[in-house]
């Protein structure tokens, strides 16, 4: 296996690099700004410059990566386009390189409530919509993927444990980035988390289940 991930750099992204290095799965990681890359990622990490807007640049960036793991977002900004570029437009470059591709698991981060057009975060330039729109275009793909939709993302750890569920099913509560990207980098190696939408936040008082529990349930 060789892991492509766009949006290495991000606070969710980094960590999903840490968890796949330390399970020594070869990395190559996107990134728009080497340097900074270079000081944020591991240093057996392969980087590769590119952005999700530009399809050349993608194309060449995935190599011979087998899966790809996508955690980019658009920072909020004044730019109305910026959730449909990044969050859509982005996601869906990185789907049609992966048509092209024999990439055998697409592992998507998006967000709970994604289907809830009233959401006040949809006052953010459409966000939740836009996820939505790219969940609907890597489903419909044929390539195997796991969406992870996450409550609000915290950056500490804690040992709570996750709460998993399937699709429009938890709808407020949040999580550690750091379990994020265990349930992303885990979803790789089971066949129980392929082709579902996982959402996922944790609490003191959930019951601590193995990974395998958790993707089965759903
Ligand atoms: N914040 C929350 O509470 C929350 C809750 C649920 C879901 N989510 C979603 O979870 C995901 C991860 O969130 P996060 O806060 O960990 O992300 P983040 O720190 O904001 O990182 C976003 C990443 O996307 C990259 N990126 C943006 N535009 C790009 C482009 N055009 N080409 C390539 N890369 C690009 C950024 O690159 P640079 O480093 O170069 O800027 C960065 O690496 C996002 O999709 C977010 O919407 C967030």
């Amino acid at each position: 296996m060789k892991a492509f991930v766009a949006g290495a750099t991000g606070e969710t992204g980094r960590r999903i690099v840490q968890e796949l290095v330390d399970r020594q799965i070869p990395v190559r990681a996107l990134v728009r700004d080497l340097t900074r890359a270079r000081a944020i990622l591991p240093a057996e990490v392969e980087l590769i410059a590119g952005d999700v807007l530009d399809l050349r640049s993608i194309t060449q960036a995935i190599g011979d990566s087998t899966v790809i793991l996508c955690a980019t977002g658009a920072k909020p900004s004044l730019d109305p386009t910026g959730p449909y570029q990044v969050d859509y437009q982005g996601t869906k470059n990185l789907v049609d390189v992966a048509k092209d591709r024999d990439i055998q698991q697409f592992v998507f981060v998006s967000s709970l409530c994604v289907s809830n057009f009233f959401h006040p975060l949809n006052l953010f330039w459409l966000i939740l919509w836009w996820k939505q729109q790219a969940e609907q275009y890597l489903k419909t793909s044929g390539i195997n993927y796991t969406i992870v939709r996450p409550g609000g993302l915290k950056n500490e750890d804690n040992s709570d444990p996750v709460i998993m569920s399937g699709a429009d099913t938890l709808f407020d509560g949040s999580i550690a980035r750091q379990k994020v990207a265990r349930v992303c980098v885990e979803s790789l190696t089971s066949l129980q988390a392929r082709n579902k939408v996982l959402e996922i936040i944790s609490t003191p008082t959930a019951v601590a289940k193995s990974w395998e529990d958790l993707f089965s349930g759903v």
